[in-house]
């Protein structure tokens, strides 16, 4: 973690001839179990992890914005006006930036200055581990400090949400950026997202693990795709309410699907519509389930939400099935789903630590010869949310 901070403070210094004055981290999470219920008033069941988002900066006397990126360092040093609203060409990463200073300013906080920033991220893009909501809530730390805000945390989360949703165009719900502005160290956040009541849970795996499974496949059409549930689900709410008192289906118990489900116009949407109650079911017992240390069903529950999200909700794709299909039937492995939006990105597998390497070898076997490349493994650490990480003292680096 020094190291980083060090080639952070170094870079920084040949960029802009001076040192930065603060470092920040912003983790990356996963989701335990909920998935693709937070727009949908349900809960979900995520923590963050300890590979995320560094960075370091200090504030200018000017009102410009200059900043560099490790992961993207052919784009170079992206400069632009605090209050310049306008979208930077070619998705720049620069426009997650931009976007949660328009979400604070929205909230009425005063942006005093300018500032630098060098960022470096490890995890990998693209991978579903939520990159993008790390360095939204990374730049709410550096706003939050570097213009001495005192706001609440989840109007810093709700910034990263808005620049999601407004800035970039995807309509995302709220767990990636709560998970990872809420985060403790081994602890998961169990958030009901229709009334914004949380708790953090303990994780005791006991000799078990969760593994990441990363597919490293391009995402592609994500967004769309996203998107599409998105309205396919508030289109299934308008279809539903004038026979039922819901705002989200979020609200619907099994027993009321059972006897409304006709209603919906399409199999599509009774198939998506069943997945949100029985995911949201799956995610209340899940939470029981950990609590009670019972691994078992927990990972029996992680089996039943990946087979929801393949066959009725259809996020998943032949890169996450045989991931998750072929830990499921490795020894030791307890369940195994995928994690986050889907289409490609990362799976998980709650698997006993004598497993592990087990697991490698069976999965990456049969992910080679059936999708062609190999996939990446990472044990998942749930450590602390995004924070700032002290003043940069005299003689650092080291
Ligand atoms: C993405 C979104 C989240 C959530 C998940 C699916 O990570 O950012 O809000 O909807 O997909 O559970």
């Amino acid at each position: 973690m020094t190291e980083k901070y060090d080639e952070l403070i170094q870079i920084f210094e040949k960029k802009f001839h001076h040192y930065p004055t603060d470092k920040f981290f912003s983790p990356g999470r996963i989701n335990l179990i909920g998935e693709h219920t937070d727009y949908n008033g349900g809960h979900v069941f995520p923590a963050s992890i300890t590979i995320g988002t560094y960075g370091v900066a200090s504030c200018r006397s000017d009102r410009q914005i200059k900043i560099y990126s490790l992961n993207f360092p052919d784009d170079g040093v992206i400069s632009f006006d605090v209050d310049d609203e306008s979208q930077l060409p070619n998705a720049s990463w620069g426009n997650f930036v931009k976007g949660v200073l328009q979400a604070l300013r929205g909230y009425g906080n005063q942006l005093t200055c300018g500032f630098e920033l060098v960022v470096l991220g490890n995890i990998p893009n693209g991978s579903g581990l939520s990159s993008s909501s790390s360095l939204e809530l990374l730049i709410g730390s550096v706003a939050q400090k570097l213009y001495s805000l005192k706001i609440p945390r989840l109007q810093l989360v709700a910034c990263g949400q808005r620049a999601e949703n407004d800035f970039i165009g995807v309509h995302t719900g709220i767990m990636d950026q709560f998970a990872i502005g809420f985060g403790e160290k081994n602890r998961a956040v169990y958030l009901d997202t229709k009334t914004m009541m949380y708790e953090m849970v303990p994780i005791n795996l006991g000799s078990y693990v969760v593994v990441i499974m990363n597919t490293n496949k391009r995402r592609e059409l994500t967004e769309s795709k996203y998107n599409e549930r998105v309205r396919e689900t508030q289109e299934a709410v308008y279809q539903l309410q004038p026979f039922m008192n819901i705002q989200y289906l979020g609200e619907i118990e099994k027993n009321d699907f059972d006897k409304y489900a006709h209603i919906l116009s399409s199999d599509t949407l009774r198939k998506r519509v069943r997945h949100i109650v029985y995911e949201n079911e799956r995610t209340k017992k899940g939470v029981t389930a950990l609590k009670n240390d019972n691994l078992v069903a927990f990972g029996q529950l992680m089996n039943e939400s990946h087979s929801s999200l393949k066959n009725d909700y259809e996020v998943s794709g032949i890169e996450l099935d045989t991931l998750v299909e072929t830990a499921q039937s490795v020894d030791g492995v307890l369940g195994s789903r995928m994690t986050g939006a889907g289409f490609g990105g990362c799976a998980i597998a709650l698997v006993h630590s004598d497993a592990v390497k087990r697991l490698e070898k069976k999965v990456s076997e049969k992910y080679e010869t059936s999708i062609g490349y190999a996939p990446s493994f990472y044990v998942a650490k749930v450590g602390d949310g995004a924070h700032w990480a002290g003043s940069v003292v005299e003689g650092e680096p080291k």
